[in-house]
């Protein structure tokens, strides 16, 4: 399915932890950014590395909430007796009685690019009204002085390499309007395709990213991070 990390989640961990994202230095921007908020909503969280780093660093209080059964299965066994609540739902669904202080995404629901001198929002989520209202919630799912981290990610672009246990990883990347596709493949040195998914982002212009935030509640200007985080706050 569209979008749905199911495929590809036996390779996930292979790649991401190949050089894709360095979650020990993404957890310390965090930590350092977060101060003393505890209470933390992943959206996204996937198989939970970046969740299992931030546990190294403090006591966080982590709901963590993500669509694809099989990437939540790897986060449990990760995550097992940490105490974080796991929560296998649609982002566009979830509805939380409990407020937090910071929310947080690398790479999950929704990244930032950085593309041509612009940070642009870039979400699984591919409809525009869809992103409004997603971002108008987790606004108001958010404590005063709250915050919303959005990870940064370079342009991306089609390569293959060589990562983890004999694995190749190539990435096809097609860009149409306000969409990105991207295509994942996994496959042997024999050429033997493992796993492949595919996904279609929706991609904000910078000028879009910055009305499509401050219509939902956030703050006028957002703060970039170490060129790590795209930060806006309640
Ligand atoms: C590229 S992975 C990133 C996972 C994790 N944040 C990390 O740093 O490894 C994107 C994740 O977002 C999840 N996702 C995408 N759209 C979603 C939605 N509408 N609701 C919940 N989870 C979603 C996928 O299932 C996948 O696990």
């Amino acid at each position: 399915m569209i979008n749905e990390y199911v495929e590809i989640a036996n390779y996930y961990d292979n790649l991401l932890t190949s050089g894709y994202f360095n979650y020990d230095s993404l957890s310390n921007i965090l930590y350092n950014l977060l101060g003393p908020r505890r209470k933390v909503l992943d959206i996204g969280v996937g198989t939970g590395l970046l969740t299992e780093k931030m546990l190294s660093l403090a006591n966080y209080n982590i709901v963590g909430v993500d669509f694809s059964p099989r990437m939540l299965e790897i986060a449990k066994k990760r995550l097992a007796n940490s105490g974080v609540k796991l929560i296998c739902e649609d982002i566009i669904e979830f509805e939380s009685k409990e407020k937090f202080e910071a929310i947080v995404s690398t790479g999950g629901v929704i990244c930032i690019l950085e593309e041509d001198g612009e940070y642009r929002i870039c979400s699984h989520i591919t409809d525009l009204e869809k992103n409004k209202q997603l971002l108008t919630k987790l606004h108001s799912q958010l404590d005063e002085g709250g915050l919303l981290a959005l990870g940064i990610q370079g342009g991306h672009t089609n390569y293959k390499k060589e990562i983890k246990d004999k694995i190749f990883y190539e990435q096809k990347i097609k860009k149409e309007g306000n969409y990105l596709d991207k295509w994942y493949v996994f496959s042997q040195a024999n050429g033997e395709i493992k796993s492949e998914q595919f996904c279609r982002f929706y991609v904000f212009d910078g000028r879009q990213t910055n009305k499509v935030l401050t219509d939902a509640g956030f703050q006028e200007g957002y703060k970039i991070i170490d060129d790590k985080f795209l930060v806006s706050y309640k």
